[in-house]
């Protein structure tokens, strides 16, 4: 009976650990950022990262290189201005993805904005 109890104690402390890196992962979020990386013609991006990620509650929607475990990386620690061997361009990337979605939840009704200037305004 012994083994039966450290058995229960392994899984007690493996959900317990699963929860606090679970609140660890929300609670490093940030809310909202600006994508500004390239903004030559245009001004930075502002991009609700909250309301997307309440929204698409599966991160890989987005963050489709993740694995699951700890923080998801940046997109631009791997897409820069310019495409590198396989790894696409971050404008066509930003593009595809954004745009991408928002032209198909559009199309289903949602209020997602596919104009220019609803993404980032002109510089002047
Ligand atoms: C759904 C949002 C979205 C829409 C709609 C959108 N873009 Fe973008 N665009 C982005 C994001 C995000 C970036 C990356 C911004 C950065 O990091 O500087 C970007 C970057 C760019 C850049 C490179 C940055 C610069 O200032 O030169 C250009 C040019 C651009 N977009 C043109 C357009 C044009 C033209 C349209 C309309 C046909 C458009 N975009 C529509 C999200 C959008
Ligand atoms: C609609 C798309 C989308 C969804 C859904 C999404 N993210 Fe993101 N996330 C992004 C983008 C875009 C960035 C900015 C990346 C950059 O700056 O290169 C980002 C940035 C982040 C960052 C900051 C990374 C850093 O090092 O600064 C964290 C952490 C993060 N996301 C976690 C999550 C988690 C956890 C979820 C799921 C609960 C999630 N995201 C869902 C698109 C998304
Ligand atoms: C670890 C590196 C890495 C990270 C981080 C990463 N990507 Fe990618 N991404 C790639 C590579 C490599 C490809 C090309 C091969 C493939 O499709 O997987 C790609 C492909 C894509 C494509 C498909 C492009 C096409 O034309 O079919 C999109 C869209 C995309 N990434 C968006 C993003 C966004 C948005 C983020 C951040 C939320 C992100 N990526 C984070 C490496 C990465
Ligand atoms: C998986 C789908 C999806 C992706 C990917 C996505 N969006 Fe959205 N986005 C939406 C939907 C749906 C809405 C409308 C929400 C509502 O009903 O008000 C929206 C709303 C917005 C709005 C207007 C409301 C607000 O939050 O300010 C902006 C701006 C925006 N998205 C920018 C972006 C940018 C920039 C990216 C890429 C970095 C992006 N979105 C990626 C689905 C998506």
């Amino acid at each position: 009976m012994e083994g039966g109890n450290n058995v229960k104690k392994a899984i007690a402390a493996g959900m317990i650990l699963t929860f606090v890196v679970a609140v660890a992962v929300v609670l490093a979020q940030p809310d909202i950022i600006d994508l500004g990386y390239l903004a030559k013609i245009y001004q930075p991006a502002k991009f609700n990262h909250k309301a997307h990620a309440t929204a698409y509650k599966d991160c890989k929607t987005c963050h489709h290189e993740w694995d699951g475990k700890g923080q998801p990386k940046k997109c631009s620690s791997c897409h820069k201005a310019q495409a590198g061997g396989n790894t696409p361009d971050m404008k066509t990337v930003f593009h595809t993805q954004c745009k991408g979605c928002h032209t198909k939840e559009k199309q289903a009704g949602k209020n997602a904005p596919v104009g220019c200037n609803d993404c980032h305004a002109k510089k002047q």
